[in-house]
């Protein structure tokens, strides 16, 4: 799966408003314009949230991408201590060639209560220019103190189009093929989500691979 996951801009399917705004972030960055203010990619669950992070901290951090990028996922610990902690590191003077560190909070729905707290004043500038990004599936269920201090982007499901397009894309990185029908039959069932459509074309895959060879096949 994660083969198959755009490293920058340029390989998104898709997402053009999401897209569009974050290149222009990430080049006021690079002409030293802007700290840009915390971000919060909300959208179904595949549809490109990490993805796009991931590609605007390579814009902003080129070769300082794994020193100064770090990404805090839902099963890590993500007490109040800790995200002090985490904020604190975050303050720690960005590696040269990297405008500041880049803290990506995944799942932000699932931050506890104190944490959020500790992430309030962080989020506001206070005490440095670490970018935070947050990413969520259910803006309904995501702190309204998180919410108002990030610019939103929104993330879809892709159209059909753009999944014909992301199954041809996915196609060309592997050595095998697919007919008509069969993209057809990935792009009805992966309703515009392209995790989903992966993991068919992977499923469809595999299958392929058991298809008997036609040339050792034994003759009846
Ligand atoms: N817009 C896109 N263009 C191309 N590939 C995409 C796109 N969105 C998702 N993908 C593919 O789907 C996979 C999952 O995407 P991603 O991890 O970015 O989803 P997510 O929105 O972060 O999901 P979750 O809410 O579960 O964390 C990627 O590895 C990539 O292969
Ligand atoms: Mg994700």
């Amino acid at each position: 799966m994660e083969d198959f996951r755009p490293r920058s801009f340029d390989e998104v399917v898709g997402q053009a408003e999401a897209v569009r705004r974050l290149r222009r972030i990430s080049a006021a960055v690079r002409r030293g314009l802007i700290v840009p203010p915390s971000l919060l990619l909300a959208g179904p669950p595949g549809t490109g949230k990490t993805t796009l992070v991931r590609a605007l901290a390579r814009e902003i951090l080129g070769d300082e991408y794994s020193n100064s990028f770090s990404e805090v996922k839902a099963f890590q610990d993500r007490s109040a201590r800790r995200v002090e902690q985490i904020i604190l590191e975050s303050r720690k003077a960005p590696m040269r060639g990297a405008p500041f560190r880049i803290i990506f909070f995944d799942e932000a729905e699932s931050l506890p209560p104190d944490s959020i707290d500790a992430l309030r004043p962080a989020m506001e500038g206070e005490g440095g220019a670490t970018l935070y990004v947050l990413a969520c599936n259910d803006l309904e269920r995501l702190s309204p103190a998180l919410r108002s201090r990030c610019t939103l982007l929104t993330l879809d499901p892709l159209t059909t189009e753009d999944m014909r397009n992301l199954i041809g894309r996915a196609l060309e990185r592997t050595s095998f093929s697919l007919d008509e029908g069969e993209v057809a039959s990935i792009v009805e069932r992966s309703n515009g989500v392209p995790r989903e459509a992966i993991k068919l074309l992977l499923e469809e895959a595999a299958a392929w691979r058991r298809r008997p060879d036609p040339g050792t096949a034994p003759s009846s």
